[in-house]
Order: C-alpha cells, then structure tokens, then sequence
C-alpha cells in the first residue's frame, strides 16, 4: 500500500475527476472514496482514464452497514466502470452513523458487523476487490471480527491527527499487523497554525500541512489529505524530502488533545476508537 493517499469525501461531478487527476499527476498512487461520497462514478473515471497504469493505482472504497456488501460493490464498480478496486472497508461498524441509525446492537456479533465482514469476504472471493479491511472500529470490535471469522482486517482507516490520536491503538493495530490509515490527517485544517508546527515549519522550510503528514509517515501511518486546489494537492505530496528529529517528533505527539472533527460534527462523544 503506498504510504501517502488522497481523500476525495466532499469533491463532487468535474472537482472530483479533476482533483484525483491532479492527485495521480502529482504523484498519489492512493486513492480513497466511498460509495456513500457521491463521487464514485468521477473518481472511477478518473482513475481509468488516467495514464498512470490501472495496476500501479491503489484504490479504496467503503460500504455502509445497512448494505450487503457484495450488492453495494457490484453497483460501485458499474459506476465507476471498473473491474476491481484494491482495497474495501466497512465504513463505520453497525448502529454508529449512516441512514439505518439502527439501536447500538446489543450482540457482540451485530454491533462488530460479522455479517458485513462475511459480505466483505465474499466479495473478495468473487474477486471485486483484492483486500479488505474496516473504518472506525476499536480494538474489542475487530477482536470480535477476527475471532468469528479467523480473517484479519488488513486496514483499519480512523481520524488521526497530532491534536487526536492513541498510540496505544496504534500499537494495537501493530500488533495485529492491521496497517492504519489517517482520516481528516490534517484535522480539516482547523487547528495547524499552533506555534509548535509553525516553529518546526519554519525550521524546515516546510508547512504545518507537510510536517503533520510527515509525522504520519515517520510513523508509519498512511494519511489521507484531501483537497479541491491543485496548489494544496501538490504541497500536500512534498514531504518526502525533509526528516524531523526525534524531538521534533515527540513535539507533534504532544499537540494530543483527543480532538475530533468528526466526533464534533456528529455528536459522537469524541475519538471512536477509544
Ligand atoms: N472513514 C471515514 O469515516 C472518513 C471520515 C472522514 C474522512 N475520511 C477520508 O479522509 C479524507 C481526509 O479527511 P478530511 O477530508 O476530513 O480532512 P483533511 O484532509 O484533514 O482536511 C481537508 C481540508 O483541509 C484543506 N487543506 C488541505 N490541504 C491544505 C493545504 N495544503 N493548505 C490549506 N488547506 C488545506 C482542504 O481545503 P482545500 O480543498 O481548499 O485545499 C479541506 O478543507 C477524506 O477526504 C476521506 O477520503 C474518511
């Protein structure tokens, strides 16, 4: 899986194609949507028309927990007139969010979605996507998954940022080898003007932006910045040449605060993996 990717949540019709095209020209070989962004048809175009070879293109998508899986992939696959993707996750376990809003499920089975998961699997043998994996699952959840089905999710994509996140999850994950991917890695942009990015910035003649998803892959986090202007998709990518120190590091990790975005917008009572 490539270490940076690109978010498309909120990029609609041409600013969609047009974004994850100057995504793939600026260097992203990952790209991430959902079948609930609206966007799958313009992202699919996109990435089949593009002239980076399909098979060098890691493209991830995500099914809600009211659908089947292997029903919600096969019409996002129409819609995007393609034959596969590499990577799909189930977007947010049962009963958190999406339009069945159904009670917090009181079976360990049905709150952790083992049916979507036996869905997911399914659609892996009919060879719709090639990996599979989960979105804002905790740690007891994913046990529950793999202790049903012996199948470890290869990704759990969850909101990471240096104001919120949980190395002990982190480690969690590591030690199930789940690989974690970094939503609203750039907490939407709300909180990068803090004086300990811009000093470490400055220092490296980089911005708030970069040294943020800098810290992801020193971590070996996988972050997902998304961004509607050419000039932010092409920044976003230029941190492969700049390292921060050990101090630096332990700075950005500091910033925690167990801040969400996410959790804010929805009521959600903050980080959901906690
Ligand atoms: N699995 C899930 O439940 C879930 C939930 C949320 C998000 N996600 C995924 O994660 C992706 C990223 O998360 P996100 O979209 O919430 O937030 P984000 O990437 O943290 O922030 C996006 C915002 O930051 C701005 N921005 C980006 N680069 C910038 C730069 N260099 N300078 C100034 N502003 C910049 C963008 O504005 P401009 O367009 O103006 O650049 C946009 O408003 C999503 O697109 C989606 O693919 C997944």
């Amino acid at each position: 899986m490539p270490a940076l990717g690109f978010g498309t949540w909120q990029l609609h019709d041409e600013a969609a194609a047009d974004a994850v095209t100057a995504a793939l020209t600026a260097g992203y070989r990952l790209i991430d949507t959902s079948g609930s962004y609206g966007n799958v048809a313009e992202v699919g175009a996109a990435v089949g028309g593009s002239s980076v070879a399909r098979e060098d293109i890691f493209l991830v998508t995500k099914v809600e927990s009211d659908e089947d899986p292997v029903e919600s992939l096969r019409r996002q696959l129409g819609e995007m007139k393609l034959d596969r993707v590499d990577l799909t996750l189930i977007h947010w376990p049962p009963g958190v969010m999406g339009s069945a809003h159904e009670a917090h499920p009181a079976d360990p089975h049905d709150r952790a979605g083992v049916h979507l998961w036996q869905g997911l699997i399914r659609a892996r043998e009919q060879g719709m996507t090639t990996d599979i994996g989960v979105s804002n699952y905790n740690a007891e959840l994913i046990d529950v998954l793999v202790d049903a089905t012996d199948e470890v999710p290869a990704v759990d994509q969850v909101e990471w940022s240096p104001f919120g996140h949980s190395m002990r999850f982190r480690e969690y994950l590591r030690s199930r080898e789940i690989a974690l991917q970094a939503y609203s890695p750039l907490a939407q942009y709300h909180k990068l003007d803090h004086p300990v990015l811009q000093k470490i910035a400055q220092a490296h003649g980089k911005t708030p932006g970069q040294v943020v998803l800098r810290w992801d892959f020193q971590l070996g986090v996988v972050p997902l910045p998304r961004s509607g202007s050419v000039e932010h998709i092409k920044e976003n990518f230029g941190i492969f040449d700049f390292e921060l120190s050990d101090e630096e590091m332990g700075k950005i990790t500091g910033l925690n605060e167990e801040f969400s975005v996410i959790a804010d917008k929805h009521g959600l009572g903050g980080l959901i993996y906690l």
